[in-house]
């Protein structure tokens, strides 16, 4: 009864299925191919406390004390200097650090959704940021997805239609689908956004987590090429290549829309933690992230390897899958058709879990797919987790 004073647009907001798996997988005995989380085992312990030590001792009163919206000025610096190494030439003015790219997104979608507005998303697309969507009660559509990324083809026919305000894209070792937009494809999208006059929020946690040497250049970077700098707004965090306990993240912003978000960010939470900011800060003066990056890199690679060959020899009759370039994500799907949210009680019963695919999509589900992390097992465990799978069968 008492539901019925929620605002409306919560009432249908459901609590994220992942993390109600996570309290599965908690479970003694349970191997977890559930959250999207980094392995904890590689963080660089000796880096963050370089840097909480330095932190204590050389900005101990500045740490503890409120900070500006826009985030603290040297560590906004030092992300404008990340990004040019990514391709995006922007000013430290155009970065506003935000508590992760959970929160960019949150602030995005009320900067720039009014009830009604379409945001079009990849089919599968993350499942937090159709939370975040739906909050904001977008008319929220979908657009399919193959090994390139992205069908670009498909979202044009669809723009030239109707009018859209947004497109959300994961472009880089995507999540849940692992696929990577092709370059073409982001050309193509970077053009289609200036002739149809849609913003993108191009979402990049996973780049750096990249299996292969070749570059896959952010959306972003297209942009001054294309003649399309006003349309495009770029989020990406530390949370995969450093630690997602600090929260902290980014969005890089064109001009028209930097007040909107600063004064978004100051009505949320007034700033990102300054402790954590100043963390991050020192870590990155450090020079470790390019190792860490480096390291974290190669044990992924190792696991996914590891993972798909296990799973191929072993399922590869009943399950097929794109090859991800990098990222944390194997995105299978069954070639029996099988129903992949019933399919997991049996293979909790078993002792493993996964995210079924159903939850990944904002419309017409396909509930023979489902999403495997393979970053936080154990080598044995991931052999063994293809084992219990089978004996699921
Ligand atoms: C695609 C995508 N976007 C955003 C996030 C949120 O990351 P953060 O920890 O920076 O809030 C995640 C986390 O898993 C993600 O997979």
């Amino acid at each position: 009864m008492t539901t019925q004073k929620l605002a409306s647009s919560v009432q249908g907001l459901q609590s994220s299925a992942i993390r109600e798996l996570l309290k599965h997988s908690k479970m003694p005995g349970v191997i977890s191919l559930g959250g999207g989380i980094p392995n904890p085992e590689l963080f660089d312990h000796e880096g963050l406390k370089m840097a909480a030590d330095a932190v204590l001792s050389t900005h101990f009163g500045e740490a503890f004390q409120y900070g500006l919206s826009e985030g603290y000025p040297a560590l906004r610096e030092a992300i404008q200097q990340l990004s040019a190494d990514r391709g995006i030439q922007c000013a430290a003015d155009d970065v506003v650090i935000t508590s992760g790219s959970q929160q960019s997104l949150d602030i995005l979608a009320r900067a720039l959704i009014n009830p009604g507005d379409t945001v079009i998303v990849e089919r599968p697309t993350y499942l937090a940021a159709l939370q975040v969507f739906s909050l904001a009660q977008a008319n929220i559509e979908s657009v399919g997805t193959d090994g390139e990324g992205m069908i670009v083809d498909e979202l044009e026919a669809r723009v030239a239609n109707k009018p859209v305000k947004a497109v959300y894209i994961v472009p880089t070792f995507g999540n849940p689908g692992g696929v990577t937009l092709s370059e073409a494809r982001r050309k193509k999208l970077v053009e289609l956004s200036k002739r149809y006059d849609f913003v993108i929020i191009e979402d990049d946690p996973y780049s750096e987590i990249n299996y292969t040497d070749e570059v896959f250049r952010p959306l972003m970077a297209h942009a001054k090429a294309i003649g399309n700098q006003d349309n495009i707004v770029y989020t990406s965090t530390f949370s995969k290549i450093l630690s997602p306990g600090t929260r902290v993240g980014w969005v890089i912003v064109p001009e028209w829309l930097k007040r909107a978000v600063v004064n978004l960010k100051q009505t949320t939470d007034l700033h990102t933690s300054t402790l954590s900011q100043l963390m991050t800060y020192e870590y990155l003066k450090t020079g470790r992230l390019p190792g860490q990056i480096a390291m974290i890199r190669d044990a992924y690679r190792h696991k996914y390897q590891l993972f798909a060959s296990e799973l191929e020899a072993e399922l590869g009759d009943v399950l097929s899958f794109h090859k991800p370039k990098g990222g944390m994500f194997l995105w299978a799907k069954m070639n029996n058709g099988l129903n992949t949210t019933r399919w997991l009680e049996k293979t909790l019963s078993n002792g493993v879990v996964y995210v079924p695919g159903e939850f990944f999509y904002c419309n017409d589900p396909d509930y023979a797919t489902l999403r495997m992390s393979f970053v936080t097992a154990t080598d044995d465990q991931l052999k063994e987790a293809v084992k219990r799978l089978k004996a699921s069968l």
